[in-house]
């Protein structure tokens, strides 16, 4: 037997004068689009922003509906926003924020497992890293080089038939 061992690398920012100008950017769309956000049920409202390859950056936030399972996480809403508006044209990086209206983040927030795994989709099919940015309403902003770097073992479309 072996043991096999990963390591996931996240660049820590501890303050937001620390970033570059696009990426600073990025977050206040995504901010801006967590305030938009439809979440009558958690209240817990979550923004996504994604710069495409061509420059254009394509928004997303959390959409419940009354029946909960109907509802949309942000990235989702983002991602598939951006897939069906610029069908070939590659996810360059996607900023992800929240806002928790009791109790304000200070840690990033982190993208559920579906999201993850729907995001990654995107990353094999222009076989292109997606970089991921992840930040509270205050504290430390992760940057990390990829989805696949934030999902271990993927399910990939090479499984199937
Ligand atoms: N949510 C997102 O939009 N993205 C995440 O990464 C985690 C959770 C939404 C789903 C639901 O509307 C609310 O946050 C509480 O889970």
């Amino acid at each position: 037997m072996k043991i096999i061992s990963l390591e996931s690398k996240v660049t820590v920012y501890d303050d937001r004068s620390e970033l570059a100008e696009d990426v600073l950017h990025l977050i206040h769309e995504a901010e801006n689009a967590a305030q938009r956000a439809y979440a009558p049920y958690s209240k817990f409202q979550v923004g996504a922003a994604i710069l495409m390859n061509n420059g254009k950056v394509v928004t997303g936030n959390n959409q419940e509906n009354a029946v909960y399972p109907c509802g949309i996480c942000a990235e989702r809403a983002a991602a598939f926003a951006a897939s069906s508006q610029y069908p070939d044209v590659p996810f360059n990086k996607i900023a992800i924020t929240a806002i928790n209206p009791v109790s304000p983040l200070t840690q990033p927030i982190s993208p559920c497992g579906i999201c993850r795994q729907a995001l990654f989709e995107y990353e094999e099919k222009f076989n292109q890293p997606i970089e991921v940015i992840l930040t509270g309403q205050e504290g430390p902003i992760y940057v990390l080089q990829s989805i696949a770097a934030l999902l271990p073992y993927t399910f990939h479309a090479g499984f199937l038939p």
